[in-house]
């Protein structure tokens, strides 16, 4: 008898409407930047209600770029959670900046903002404060960021989220990414995501000037535009590089799915939520903790993480595969990992995100899984804790 086919805990959901967008643009006149940049921009900036988007190759470089515009440079601070891919911190190394970290909220596994307060209390005693924050809005569901932005605002400190996986998320009834609480929002459209283009990632924003730095930056720091260069030119082919920026282009083939996908996105989401309410409801009753939600939020469920006994969880990852569900475990803390101990980090400065981490499994979660997937994950869980 055939083995079923393995399930993966993420996967994209593509269709021919999908095939058909990309195979118009590989027909077009532009393969690289070209009008589906302009019209994916646009359309997701209208999604979440914000005034400008700049897409780019990753969320890695969505990242760096963003913390370049809001001008992170050697010497500053930019401070994250450890309960994160190592993306939202490396940024801040890039930058010559010092990275620290806000350990986690044991419900929603989001950065504490009662931690947060009493950090931003020692470091403003200490002149140790940071230039950017850097919330993410883990599995999909939103930080609480009026009172990250309220503690914040109290210090000058500038607000980049990164929201890698909760596009078409909202917090308090609006779409993340509408800038209501942050300078910055980042997306990531990789496979496992949300919504995907291959590769890729887009800043929102609706501040004018850092729309503009970072349409400069995904460049390297090159414009014709008369407001930002400096000389008189010498004849219509000019340009001036003023930044120091770098190549993190989007193509145009993958605008073009991305554009496609993005009128799939409500259905997407649908399909998540519909999955997370059942997972709930079926895994009631097994010794579990399941993902608890803020009331403020309404999560992109890029992710559904189950805490179980911390002695117990080798072997339930180690039975979901033999069962073929290929589980995951989101996120190692990143202060443990050897870069950041080689930069003074140990075990124990986290004790929140160490403790979720020893118990977290992420079961397989994306809008094709289906009751029939979903049902073969709940059995193989039932059988290994009975
Ligand atoms: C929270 C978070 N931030 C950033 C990234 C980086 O995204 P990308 O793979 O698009 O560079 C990821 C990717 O997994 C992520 O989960």
């Amino acid at each position: 008898m055939s083995q079923p086919s393995p399930i993966p805990y993420g996967r994209q959901s593509i269709d021919d409407d999908d095939i058909a967008a990309v195979i118009a643009a590989l027909k077009s006149d532009w393969i690289t930047q070209g009008p589906a940049i302009d019209r994916f921009e646009k359309a997701m900036a209208a999604f979440c209600g914000a005034k400008h988007a700049v897409a780019v190759c990753n969320a890695t470089a969505a990242l760096h770029i963003g913390a370049l515009a809001l001008g992170l440079k050697s010497g500053d601070r930019l401070w994250t959670t450890p309960n994160t891919f190592v993306a939202s911190a490396n940024c801040g190394l890039y930058c010559g900046a010092t990275v620290d970290f806000v350990d986690i909220d044991p419900r929603t596994y989001n950065m504490s903002v009662d931690a947060l307060r009493s950090k931003l209390d020692t470091a403003a005693k200490d002149g140790t404060l940071p230039n950017i924050l850097v919330p993410v809005h883990f599995s999909g569901q939103s930080c609480e960021m009026a009172a990250i932005q309220n503690l914040c605002d109290q210090h000058g400190i500038k607000i980049m989220e990164d929201a890698s996986h909760a596009v078409g998320g909202e917090y308090r009834g609006r779409k993340i990414g509408g800038g209501a609480h942050a300078d910055l929002t980042v997306f990531s459209f990789h496979p496992v995501k949300i919504m995907t283009t291959g590769e890729g990632g887009m800043l929102l924003t609706n501040d004018d000037e850092l729309h503009q730095k970072l349409l400069r930056l995904r460049s390297h720091g090159i414009t014709r535009d008369p407001r930002f260069t400096r000389n008189v030119p010498d004849g219509p082919w000019c340009y001036e590089q003023v930044d120091l920026g770098l190549n993190y282009r989007l193509t145009d083939l993958q605008a073009a799915l991305g554009e496609s996908q993005l009128k799939k996105l409500p259905r997407f989401l649908a399909s998540r939520r519909v999955l997370a309410a059942r997972y709930d409801e079926k895994l009631d009753g097994m010794p579990f903790i399941t993902p608890w939600q803020h009331p403020d939020t309404l999560s992109a469920w890029h992710l559904y993480v189950i805490q179980v006994p911390a002695e117990k969880r080798l072997a339930i990852f180690e039975g979901l595969k033999a069962a073929g569900i290929l589980a995951q475990i989101h996120y190692i803390p990143i202060h443990t990992q050897p870069w950041y101990q080689a930069l003074g980090f140990k075990r124990g400065d986290f004790p929140e995100a160490e403790r979720y981490y020893s118990r977290a499994i992420s079961l397989p979660m994306f809008s094709s899984l289906g009751e029939g997937g979903q049902d073969r994950v709940i059995g193989a869980l039932q059988r290994l804790v009975l």
